[in-house]
């Protein structure tokens, strides 16, 4: 292992030196329930995507069974692959660097994509780089906006995580503040069972919500009216569990539209407030959207007239790039590698991994 270890290496650091800037990234997604794999040209240009999502498979349990994952993605991840360079037009030999997510995450679904992006990027003698999930979502707003540069303010709202960050450079990222317990896909998806709904539940309780009435239930998140850019949504999340279970013990009807709507402004308000008092204390311009909550047309609208109240500039991507996607990750990955941020084949799963 040690010859061929350093074989890799030098023809690897080799490749990247010569290639400068236009390569051919291939990039790998396992760190959830979606197996996702993209080709991008250089950093911006995304030539295909394959994902292919573990929902259905999760849904009957109401959540994502982490060993089911892990197996899931093993059975998929060479056919995703595989399908991403054939819809690029692309074969093994076009790739000229691998970017993989080796964190957070999944301990067992990351494992399967870094031993496999481990693996090619060996036989193949390219660069491998490692990337941050988080970073990751925050690039899909790279793919959606080529001039969008950093500095910026990023709100960053997944199943997860939920960070505000001030985004100084491509590679540096300081956390202005964070969720004290659940994030806020987490509250959504967790209020959307309460209502009945499946999983995952943000998005249909945003469909929900649209026939509701938002004024309807005061209701409010945690740490909303201190000083913090932290934020709480577990309370929220019970108040949302005793409205229904107080109901279903009085045998009194509930009009549920009413419910999700309250509680998805109430989460609203408070991501938007904190996002924008955020920018103010960062002195950027630029309030930038990203995870899977950023897909909430509700969050997106709203963001967008208070960033404009603020005389600030919003960016958030393309439906398709907000939830977890491979693209994003090669986008990151670019970033990293143009940095001479390379990983080894020491690269590891870290399931807590920080930015
Ligand atoms: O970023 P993502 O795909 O995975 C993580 O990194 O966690 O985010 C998935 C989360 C889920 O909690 C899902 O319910 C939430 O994003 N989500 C939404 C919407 N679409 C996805 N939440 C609210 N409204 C939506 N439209
Ligand atoms: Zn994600």
């Amino acid at each position: 292992m040690g010859n061929s270890f350093s074989r890799y290496e030098a023809r690897a650091q080799k490749k990247l030196e010569m290639l400068g800037g236009g390569f051919t990234l291939l990039a790998i997604e396992s760190s959830c329930d979606e197996t996702a794999a993209a080709v991008l040209k250089g950093a911006r240009d995304v030539v295909s995507t394959s994902v292919h999502t573990q929902i259905p498979i999760h849904q009957k349990y109401g959540g994502v069974v982490p060993e089911i994952a892990s197996r899931s993605h093993v059975e998929r991840i060479g056919s995703v692959v595989s399908d991403a360079l054939e819809k690029a037009g692309v074969g093994f030999s076009d790739i000229d660097a691998i970017a993989v997510t080796y964190g957070p995450g999944l301990v067992g679904a990351l494992l399967v994509g870094v031993s496999y992006a481990k693996g090619l990027a060996l036989s193949l003698g390219v660069p491998l780089a490692g990337v941050n999930h988080i970073a990751g979502h925050i690039a899909a707003n790279y793919i959606t906006h080529k001039e969008l540069e950093p500095p910026f303010v990023c709100l960053v709202a997944s199943g997860g995580h939920s960070h505000i960050l001030h985004v100084k450079d491509y590679m540096s990222f300081e956390l202005l503040g964070c969720t004290r317990d659940d994030a806020a896909g987490e509250a959504f998806d967790k209020a959307a069972r309460v209502l009945g709904l499946s999983y995952p539940g943000g998005p249909l309780l945003e469909k929900l919500a649209a026939g509701g009435d938002k004024n309807a239930y005061r209701l409010h998140t945690g740490f909303n009216t201190t000083q913090s850019l932290d934020f709480s949504f577990s309370g929220i999340k019970t108040a949302v569990i005793n409205i229904i279970h107080n109901a279903e013990q009085k045998g009194e009807a509930i009009n549920r539209a009413d419910v999700a709507a309250s509680f998805q402004s109430a989460v609203v308000e408070t991501l938007c407030d904190k996002s924008v008092r955020a920018c103010m204390i960062a002195g950027v311009d630029k309030l930038v959207l990203a995870g899977g909550v950023s897909a909430n047309k509700a969050l997106r609208s709203r963001l967008e007239e208070c960033a404009k109240a603020y005389g600030l500039s919003f960016y958030c991507p393309e439906f398709k790039y907000c939830t977890d996607n491979a693209a994003m990750i090669g986008c990151a990955g670019y970033y990293a590698l143009m940095r001479g941020c390379r990983s080894d084949l020491s690269l590891n799963a870290e399931p807590a991994l920080r930015l």
